[in-house]
């Protein structure tokens, strides 16, 4: 699964060379050297590094122009920042349904545009990409800014390209649970100087980094915040960023071993990938016919000693019906939040998700099989 996973000698040699030779404040070339390396391995122009994920999806909507009055569509199975980060700008988020590929259902997201829509947060749940290209054509049609959600999918695939790069703006997390980890981070990347420069903006209180200027009576444009990582935060992610290779193409070897381990049994459904799209490969997803069987199911494999992840660990901070603390600041399409996300509860109720990891060996994957097959086929046949 995630570069926590590797984190090692190398991270540690790298921040230990900045109590030597270096500065801990962000300014310093590593910040500058972490973000070329990122647009770099994404093929984009341009990457600015802030101080998590959530930071980069709201510096992304302020440098899109994304404020109060405007709608944001959404989807309704993602991490809750999605949506804080909406709010945050004073914006309005709409969420529509997910479909079998557990991400945006593009017919409904269709539907949901009104005139007051400016963007569309399409979120690449759990290594998996969105429509792109469908996505693509409807914001074009509709003249809508797109800001990918990739923060669970770096080193996920659309086409021959890396994830992301087709939309105007993608953002990505380094939290622990990553594809790669400094701690805490994030990322924005984009092909747009204007934007660009907005993000380096708003991450530092709006300094614009004058040359003719010192930095204490340097100028200013827009208002700004403090998203701003550090150096060691990018020194580890320097050596986590050589390192994302290997993590993608082990997901990729033990998740093709394990689903074919469990590939003929009668009742499990595996999540649906777009054809254009190369999956991360870090979580394995399938669903049972009902609920009960899936509760079942999951109670079973915990016993024997195998994990899930978001599904259904964490649904509650990861699916919208759950966050009655923010529905204040929601319009709902159909009035009631279950009621307009009814699909969706019921695809992930039915659903499990099974952790990939990096440093899987082979015979911990097949008795991972072995655990799934059978307990899948005890509860198929109750
Ligand atoms: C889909 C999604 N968006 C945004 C975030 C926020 O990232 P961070 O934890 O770095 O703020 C996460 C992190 O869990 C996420 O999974």
């Amino acid at each position: 699964m995630p570069g926590f996973e590797l984190i090692g000698k190398e991270e540690q040699q790298a921040v230990n060379e900045i109590f030597t030779s270096g500065s801990l404040f962000y300014n310093g070339k590593r910040v500058k050297q972490f973000e070329e390396m990122f647009a770099q391995y994404l093929g984009m122009k341009y990457a600015v590094a802030v101080s998590s994920g959530t930071a980069a999806l709201k510096t992304a909507l302020i440098a899109a122009g994304i404020g109060k009055g405007d709608e944001v569509i959404t989807q309704a199975f993602t991490f809750i920042a999605t949506v804080e980060a909406i709010l945050d700008v004073g914006a309005k988020p709409i969420i529509v349904n997910i479909d079998e590929t557990y991400n945006m259902d593009t017919i409904e997201l269709e539907k949901a545009i009104t005139p007051s829509t400016k963007a569309i947060i399409p979120v690449d749940m759990l290594g998996v990409a969105t429509e792109v290209d469908r996505i693509n054509a409807i914001a074009k049609e509709h003249n809508l800014v797109i800001i990918d959600d990739c923060c669970e999918s770096l080193g996920a695939e659309w086409g021959n390209k890396k994830l992301g790069t087709d939309y105007d703006m993608a953002v990505f997390s380094f939290d622990n649970g990553k594809t790669i980890t400094t701690g805490e981070g994030g990322m924005i990347a984009t092909n747009n100087l204007d934007w660009y420069k907005l993000c380096i903006e708003y991450r530092d209180h709006g300094h614009e980094n004058n040359p003719k200027k010192p930095r204490g009576r340097d100028t200013h444009r827009i208002p700004g915040f403090n998203f701003r990582t550090t150096e060691l935060n990018a020194a580890i992610g320097i050596q986590q960023l050589k390192k994302l290779d290997y993590i993608v193409e082990s997901n990729r070897r033990n998740y093709k071993i394990l689903k074919n381990e469990i590939s003929d049994i009668n009742g499990l459904k595996f999540r649906k990938i777009p054809s254009k799209c190369t999956p991360l490969c870090d979580t394995l997803i399938f669903n049972f016919p009902t609920k009960n069987v899936a509760t079942e199911f999951v109670a079973l494999i915990k016993q024997n000693g195998l994990n899930t992840k978001n599904v259904p660990d964490a649904i509650e901070w990861h699916f919208a019906p759950y966050w009655d603390h923010i529905f204040d600041k929601f319009d709902f399409q159909n009035g009631d939040i279950w009621d307009s996300t009814k699909f969706s509860s019921d695809m992930l109720d039915r659903s499990v998700a099974i952790p990939i990891m990096v440093k899987m060996q082979n015979d911990i994957i097949l008795e991972t099989g072995s655990i799934i097959r059978s307990m899948a086929e005890k509860v198929l046949n109750n």
